[in-house]
């Protein structure tokens, strides 16, 4: 981290559209829950074993696309507009390099002898708290160095168009699979503020569908009923 991220800048950040909030909440959730999963998961239990590392496959999933739509539309445009992203495109080439790396341990796990699976499992638990720090570092940068960047680069209508195509340019599972990670890491109001969007301006069986398998199911019941009554849905 530089001494632009220093912590008594965040104080200063402008209230201005934010790219990054909703999902890098979703993404840090989903870290630091893997994190957690990966260091107290039964390795002698086959399906606690399969479990956690389709879960480490979800979540690398995400991850590698969310680098690909901040760099096809976020550090090209800013590019496009004369501000170097050369910082961010680094760490997203090392998050690359730590994708690949980490898939590499999940396989060591899976052909594993009995005798060698405990180091294995350390080596991957060590490996995906470190890639944990690095993002955490990195995503830091993106909300205190490059959206104050954007913000002096762009409207917030062009930054709304922005998200826009990266949400048009993502397939519906996988759109689902990002809501799934996002709502829950957010607070209250934005939830509603994401979901009323939602409910406004897209069709309503879309709306529907993200309810039902993307909100409902990643909430614990008080958190719904709560949001499905500011919505005016029903519970
Ligand atoms: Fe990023």
């Amino acid at each position: 981290m530089n001494e632009h991220t220093c912590l008594t800048e965040i104080a200063d950040l402008k209230t201005r559209y934010d790219l990054y909030g909703g999902v890098h909440k979703g993404l840090r959730r989903a870290g630091c829950e893997l994190l957690l999963r990966l260091g107290s998961v039964d390795f002698a239990d086959a399906g606690e074993t399969e479990a956690v590392l389709s879960m480490l496959r979800l979540y690398l999933d995400l991850a590698a696309s969310h680098v690909m739509h901040e760099d096809l539309h976020i550090h090209q445009a800013l590019q496009a507009r004369g501000v170097s992203t050369a910082t961010v495109d680094h760490q997203h080439d090392d998050h690359r390099r730590d994708f690949a790396a980490l898939e590499a341990l999940a396989q060591e796990i899976e052909s594993a002898a009995p005798a060698e699976r405990r180091a294995a499992c350390r080596k991957l638990y060590l490996a995906f708290a470190a890639y944990l720090a690095d993002d955490l570092a990195h995503m830091h940068e993106e909300e205190t160095v490059t959206a104050p960047a954007l913000w002096g680069a762009f409207t917030d209508d062009e930054l709304m168009d922005i998200e826009r195509r990266i949400i048009g340019s993502i397939p519906p599972e996988k759109n689902m699979a990002f809501m799934r990670a996002m709502i829950p890491a957010m607070n209250p109001a934005e939830r509603e503020a994401l979901l009323g969007g939602m409910q406004r301006g897209a069709p309503a069986e879309v709306f529907n569908a993200v309810i039902e398998f993307a909100v409902r199911p990643s909430l614990p019941a008080a958190a719904f009923r709560a949001l499905a009554s500011r919505l005016r849905i029903a519970a």
